[in-house]
């Protein structure tokens, strides 16, 4: 007896399907189309950079200290990562083009962190995003935050809020370091043994600690918004005006910190209330006007956000909204000769721009008919030999049952009408 190995997605990682795969290109086809419409071209940026460009997300981050794919190349002299988010590669990009000032660009994709897997947790997932460079005009926070919010809106999703904050500038941010890290040491003693730690390499990330036994001391602590230089507290006072005055309902979260370290003045992250609290941020972002230079470019500003795909389409499954495309077929065609009439057909109207679907093996009427049933198509073409004598065929409407017979000149153009 032979054993065979059986192979599994790796840990971390999923196959999507049909249709669900499907429902997923519907989502990062619109957020294309959106994002083409607010001024954005598409960046394509390689899956793997040199480490080093990750190194910049922040040598203190979980994202670079514990949950980098790292490859070594074959002649084991360049040292490589598998990218575990955009914004430092889209920042690379500019570095190394030069591209015109205002630079902006979005993405779709997938993203690799060796995280521990958990429901809306994955090593791979996809995100969508955007990034704006060179400018710090604050409006251009508000058209980045817009876009994001419209294309939550556009899937239909009214459970999403949106979480703001200023991080400060380099000109208050030192002072409001200072008070909070004094702060932590003097309650370290009530905070958990993983903030303890946290505390010694970046206190601003204690805030983030989502431990119960930090809750209280978290409560407490000084709050970034009162240690805003004047220039960062007008910025933000600006960018919640252009919010405001876009109708964009937004919380002032003075206590959100994210996950990266490049962050600097507007952050932003938008929580999903239809799922739970351990997954329930379906994207973020901010400016991080520092990263370019860091990446041996110009000195240039930047903001832009990353949204998570896989999150939100649970999110969509919770609030029953963006169902995707209805049926993968617009046509089924039901094959009453031989079987070769079917492989003109197919060729025609799917040349023709119809989505069309058969089955093989010159299975009988029956069998072609529940084939087509389950395929959810709502039309049927069927053609026998009747039909071909005549130089015709039948349309069948799936759904009511009505059938009728057109000229094989005609088909085309009135299966379009009908699937338009
Ligand atoms: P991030 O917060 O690390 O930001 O990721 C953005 C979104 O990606 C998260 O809110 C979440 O929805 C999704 N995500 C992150 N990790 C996972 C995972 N392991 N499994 C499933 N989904 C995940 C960034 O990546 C920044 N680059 C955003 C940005 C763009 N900032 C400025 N520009």
């Amino acid at each position: 007896m032979t054993s065979k190995e059986t192979f599994r997605a790796p840990k971390g990682t999923r196959d999507i399907l049909p249709p669900q795969s499907l429902r997923q290109r519907a989502l990062t086809d619109l957020f294309a189309e959106m994002a083409g419409r607010y001024g954005f071209g598409e960046v394509v940026s390689p899956m793997f950079e040199d480490l080093g460009v990750f190194q910049r997300i922040g040598e203190g981050t979980d994202v670079v200290k514990k949950e980098m794919f790292e490859l070594v190349s074959r002649s084991g002299d360049t040292q490589l990562a598998l990218r575990p988010e955009l914004t430092a590669s889209v920042c690379r990009a500019f570095a190394q083009h030069r591209p015109l000032t205002p630079w902006k660009v979005f993405y779709q994709g997938p993203q690799f962190r060796y995280e521990r897997p958990q429901a809306g947790r994955y090593r791979q997932f996809t995100q969508v995003g955007a990034e704006a460079l060179g400018s710090d005009d604050p409006l251009l926070d508000v058209e980045i935050i817009a876009l994001a919010s419209r294309f939550f809106q556009a899937l239909g999703l009214t459970q999403v809020r949106l979480l703001l904050n200023s991080l400060g500038d380099p000109e208050g941010r030192p002072a409001y370091l200072v008070a909070l890290t004094e702060y932590f040491e003097a309650n370290a003693e009530s905070l958990s043994i993983q903030s303890q730690t946290t505390l010694q390499t970046n206190p601003l990330r204690v805030l983030d600690s989502k431990r119960p036994e930090d809750a209280a001391v978290i409560d407490g602590a000084p709050l970034i918004t009162d240690f805003l230089s004047d220039s960062a507290a007008g910025h933000f006072a600006s960018v919640c005006a252009g919010l405001d005055q876009l109708g964009i309902d937004y919380e002032i979260a003075p206590r959100l910190v994210r996950g990266l370290d490049y962050y600097l003045r507007t952050t932003f992250e938008f929580a999903a209330d239809a799922l739970d609290a351990a997954q329930n941020a379906v994207g973020g972002g901010g400016r991080y006007d520092g990263l370019v230079e860091q990446l041996g470019g110009p000195a240039t500003p930047g903001i832009g956000f990353a949204l998570g795909v896989d999150r939100i389409l649970m999110a969509c499954d919770a609030e029953g909204v963006f169902p995707g495309p209805p049926a993968a077929a617009d046509v089924f065609l039901v094959d009453l000769t031989d079987g070769t009439q079917s492989l003109a057909l197919i060729d025609e109207l799917a040349r023709g721009g119809v989505r069309v679907d058969r089955a093989y093996d010159n299975r009988s009427v029956k069998a072609q008919f529940k084939a087509a049933d389950r395929s959810e198509a709502p039309l049927a073409v069927i053609i026998g030999e009747d039909e071909v004598a005549a130089g015709t065929a039948q349309i069948k409407d799936l759904v009511t049952g009505d059938q009728r017979s057109v000229t094989r000149s005609e088909l085309l153009v009135e299966i379009r009408k009908l699937c338009s």
